[in-house]
């Protein structure tokens, strides 16, 4: 997949983890490290290791949960390279979701300046979104995702298989990003998603792979712009603004973050009505996809008055206005700071509280 000067496989299947011949051309290094999580390691470690033998392996296996995505957690990684006297040559392999990919990429990013790495996404938000792109990072009490740096993988090895042990609620957060692709730049994704919905949440795994192939072109081709493009950047921001709302002010307890993201877009959507953007129709097949896709379109414990406080400290205020990314019709979405407040309340008062 080309994203810009700096091209990366990313390798999408049924069975994947089992492909011996795929690692031997992929992955060189002999050392290697892998990172998983308590419970994605006794799922699936014991098939990599054998796909990836006769070479040096080590595992850091760290506990579950986004609460876990911390600078000490990114230590223990370090602390395992550094006491195994792993060279420049080793390559650190992520075996689970966003947040085991976060920090051992960003583990991978530091050690000796930066050595290979490969995430082997488990998750279908992982293998749609946090996978690719390059972002790595961990939390800080401070905020979420406030440390960090950029270090693009060698390759993304996503095996569809590992989403047959993936929580249902885990499954239908992952779809509000795959819901998203297809609002900015894909009418005919979102079209193709209205059919075979049904099939997604029963886990078909060719479904799933046409989603996951088309979910990551769309990210590639977004961050794989020119540098300099950074409206584009922001487009994948589309719910985000109101959903990082939603988060926040229940605490990141309550909603997953793609369940945010699901009742964000609704509210994109509806925000995009209420400017003049976007048809009454299309308004209620956002709607009717969220809905159907087992995600909020309403979230009854957050006040309207609260999420705005919580938007106005959001990241993307610029200037004081809070810059919202809208769609004109479903396939294109773009970012604007022109739009009445008004319109923004009645927008939450109509999803919220
Ligand atoms: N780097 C980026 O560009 C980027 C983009 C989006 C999100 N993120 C980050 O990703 C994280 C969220 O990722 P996530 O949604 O994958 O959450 P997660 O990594 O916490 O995984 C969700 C849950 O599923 C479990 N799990 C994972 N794979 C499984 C499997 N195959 N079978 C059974 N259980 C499995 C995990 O152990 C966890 O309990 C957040 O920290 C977010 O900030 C990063
Ligand atoms: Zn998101």
């Amino acid at each position: 997949m080309e994203l810009g000067n700096r091209s990366y496989p990313i390798l999408i299947g049924e069975g994947l983890l089992d492909a011996r011949a795929l690692f031997a051309q992929h992955v060189p290094a002999r050392d290697i490290l892998i990172v998983s999580n308590t419970v994605v390691a006794p799922l699936y470690l014991g098939a990599l290791e054998a796909s990836l033998r006769p070479r040096r392996l080590l595992t850091s296996i760290l506990p579950d949960g986004e609460s876990q995505k911390t600078l000490a957690n990114v230590a223990r990684i370090l602390d395992v390279l550094v006491a195994n006297r792993f060279g420049r040559d080793c390559a650190v392999l992520a075996l689970g979701g966003g947040v085991v990919g976060d920090m051992a990429g960003f583990a991978a990013a530091t050690y000796q300046r930066g050595v290979a790495f490969v995430q082997l996404p488990t998750t279908l938000l992982a293998q749609v979104d946090s996978s690719v792109g390059g972002k790595t990072g961990v939390n800080h009490p401070g905020g979420k995702n406030l440390i960090g740096a950029f270090h693009q993988p060698i390759a993304v090895v996503a095996d569809t298989r590992t989403l047959t042990t993936l929580p249902r609620r885990e499954l239908r957060a992952g779809l509000a990003e795959v819901i998203k692709y297809g609002l900015i730049c894909d009418a005919d994704f979102f079209d193709w998603l209205e059919v075979h919905l049904d099939e997604l949440l029963a886990g078909d795994a060719a479904a799933l792979e046409h989603v996951i192939r088309r979910s990551c072109e769309i990210k590639a081709k977004i961050v794989g712009g020119d540098e300099r493009e950074q409206a584009d950047r922001a487009l994948l921001n589309l719910g985000h603004t109101f959903g990082h709302a939603v988060e926040s002010a229940t605490g990141y307890t309550a909603w997953l973050h793609g369940e945010a993201i699901g009742a964000g877009l609704v509210m994109a959507a509806r925000m995009s009505r209420e400017s003049g953007h976007l048809t009454a129709p299309e308004l209620e097949r956002v709607t009717r996809m969220i809905a159907r896709a087992g995600l909020p379109t309403h979230v009854p414990d957050v006040r309207p008055e609260v999420a705005l406080q919580h938007m106005r400290i959001d990241k993307k205020v610029q200037a004081g206005r809070i810059r919202l990314v809208l769609i004109r019709r479903i396939g294109s979405a773009f970012v604007t700071a022109d739009y009445s407040e008004p319109a923004l309340q009645r927008t939450l008062a109509a999803h919220l509280g």
